[in-house]
């Protein structure tokens, strides 16, 4: 799958081992920045990784932040990225499945490495189920954001 990874300095270090975590099982890994521990605003990098997912260069989007919040406030206002801020596996899927999620968000001052690689794992595992009610609601999600993107 191809990947774009952000983070800003919260979330560098944790990007850091799932650029390699990712790589080692075969992904392709768009590299969004940062590179380096010096403080930066983390709307830039997550727009970078929206956008990414948004155009289609990228399959799937992870964007890490300190608490993973502002990274999924930043990437669901690019319109097409679908954001959600996941701690546990559970999410992780079933945010693809039932709400075709297609951009992930950590909080690296939350969870650890392994617990990262799982949720990772879980995301990335899932598909859209294409159900009746999901397209529906995600119908009514997209008639949203274009209602208030005009
Ligand atoms: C940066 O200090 C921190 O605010 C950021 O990484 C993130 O946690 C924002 O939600």
């Amino acid at each position: 799958m191809k990947i774009a990874l952000g983070a800003d300095h919260g979330g560098v270090s944790l990007k850091r081992l799932v650029h390699k975590h990712l790589e080692e099982h075969g992904h392709f890994v768009l590299n969004c920045g940062t590179d380096g521990d010096e403080a930066v605003d983390y709307p830039d990098f997550a727009r970078k990784v929206a956008e990414t997912v948004a155009n289609r260069e990228a399959d799937r989007g992870i964007m890490i932040c300190g608490s993973g919040v502002g990274a999924t406030i930043a990437c669901n206002k690019v319109p097409g990225a679908r954001a959600g801020l996941c701690h546990d596996t559970f999410s992780a899927h079933q945010g693809v499945e039932d709400d075709d999620m297609n951009v992930i968000c950590l909080g690296a001052r939350i969870i650890g490495t392994n617990l990262a690689f799982e949720i990772l794992g879980s995301f990335l595992g899932a598909k859209f189920s294409e159900a009746d009610r999901h397209v529906r609601r995600k119908q009514k999600v997209l008639d949203l954001e274009a209602h208030y993107s005009r």
